[in-house]
């Protein structure tokens, strides 16, 4: 029997990457929601859908919604004459990336790499953090005008993921250069023309740079990540070279900024409900609790996207192969139906854990943990090395559509 369909809603007003939607992204996806849970954007030509069922019911439906949209983009877009090869180059990198890619061969990746997490470089890593954090708390001025993303969090999880990975200290500044070129491409800014170049800039030099150090710890396997993914092996498969530069270049891309923007994300949060600091710095909330909330709250990962791999009423619409979908989890975590009081930041909600801040299902992220860790060791921190914090400075946050961060955090401080 033919399966009965309904005619999506259509809404040609939408801007999802426009200045209300970056600035405010749980009040213009909440009333997007109200219209339908699911809807069709003409201008992004994607659905864009709102609701928690929906996505849950998306992340769990591999057989309809697919992660590989980068071969078929390649396929699509890059196979002409006229191609610049370094962008095809890049594009073959991020193919190779674990979250853009179904089973079987997403399965044999994460298996593989998982080894590698689980490994004993990845124990011990509170102390490690602890200290990392310590670094950089006590070079922070003890008073004056400071930039909590500047000076604090992205020096904190660009150290982080180095230590982990094993990138020597003194490279560590290179980071945020090609951070900033494939940026823009990986974090779907829908309106950068020159994303392309600078993607292929960005992917070639960090994939170089990947190479040496890959051919360092052949050599000489040391106590870190990348030793573990060269190692990393079942009875008859290992990574191949491709296969470990495009895990580090993930890891280094999913680890820094996304922990990054978790924590400058809470502090603003905690800026604007003062009430909520004076619950963190009285002790009266469990700091994986407030975590948790933060992470619901206002999480660093907005939405994921999915390629509609067959035609499909799944999610109540009638989508058609080869449409995007972007799963707008910022809105899931805000959905009525299921958090009460959603947009209010509630430290010790009694937690059921539902937030799908770390994604859900198949690709849910592989850094939970160590994101987690963290964010509870800087966020207090940050109040504990400041008695007295104020906003001090516009905000501008970066247009993004799948990540949710602040270019910076300007506020006066005060030991
Ligand atoms: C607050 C910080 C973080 C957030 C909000 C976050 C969010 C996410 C989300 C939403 C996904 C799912 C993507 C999808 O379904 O398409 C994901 C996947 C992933 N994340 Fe994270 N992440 C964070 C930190 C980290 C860290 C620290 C690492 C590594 C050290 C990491 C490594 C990964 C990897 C490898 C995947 C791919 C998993 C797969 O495809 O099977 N993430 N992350």
């Amino acid at each position: 029997m033919e399966s009965m369909t309904v005619q999506a809603p259509t809404a040609s007003e939408l801007d999802i990457v426009g200045t209300e939607a970056i600035r405010d992204p749980h009040g213009y996806f909440g009333r997007m929601r109200e219209i339908a849970p699911v809807l069709w954007d003409t201008r992004s030509r994607s659905w864009i859908v709102t609701g928690y069922q929906e996505i849950t019911a998306a992340l769990r439906d591999d057989k309809h919604f697919s992660s590989d949209r980068i071969r078929p983009f390649i396929a699509k877009k890059l196979s002409g004459p006229d191609t610049d090869p370094k962008v095809k180059q890049a594009f073959e990198v991020l193919a190779n990336w674990l979250v853009f890619n179904d089973k079987p061969k997403h399965l044999r990746l994460r298996m593989l790499i998982n080894q590698a997490f689980m490994s004993k470089a990845m124990t011990r890593l509170t102390e490690k953090f602890e200290a990392l954090f310590n670094d950089v708390i006590t070079a922070a001025p003890a008073a004056g005008r400071i930039d909590i993303v500047a000076d604090v969090s992205v020096p904190f999880s660009a150290s982080v993921i180095s230590e982990m990975l094993g990138v020597p200290r003194e490279d560590r500044g290179l980071f945020a250069k090609w951070h900033r070129l494939f940026g823009p491409v990986v974090g779907a800014s829908l309106d950068d023309a020159n994303k392309y170049d600078s993607l292929a800039e960005g992917v070639s030099e960090l994939s170089n740079y990947v190479r040496t150090l890959i051919e360092r710890y052949r050599k000489d396997p040391e106590d870190n990540l990348l030793s573990e993914l060269i190692k990393a092996q079942d009875d008859k498969d290992a990574l191949s070279e491709d296969e470990i530069i495009a895990t580090c270049t993930l890891v280094l891309f999913a680890g820094s900024e996304t922990t990054a923007n978790l924590i400058a994300n809470a502090i603003l949060a905690l800026l604007r409900n003062p009430e909520q600091m004076s619950l963190i710095r009285s002790g009266g909330v469990k700091i994986t609790d407030a975590v948790e909330e933060f992470l619901r709250f206002d999480g660093s990962g907005k939405a994921v996207t999915r390629v509609v791999r067959e035609d499909t009423d799944a999610l109540g619409v009638s989508m058609k192969a080869g449409q995007r979908v972007f799963l707008i989890l910022a809105a899931a975590n805000h959905d009525p139906s299921v958090f009460e009081d959603p947009d209010k930041l509630v430290l010790n909600r009694s937690w059921e854990r539902k937030h799908i801040a770390f994604g859900y299902g198949l690709h849910s992220c592989m850094g939970l943990q160590l994101a987690r860790l963290e964010a509870a060791i800087a966020i207090p921190g940050i109040l504990g090395k400041w008695s007295h914090i104020e906003l001090d400075g516009e905000l501008e946050w970066h247009p993004q559509l799948l990540s949710r961060g602040l270019k910076a955090l300007p506020v006066k401080v005060s030991a």
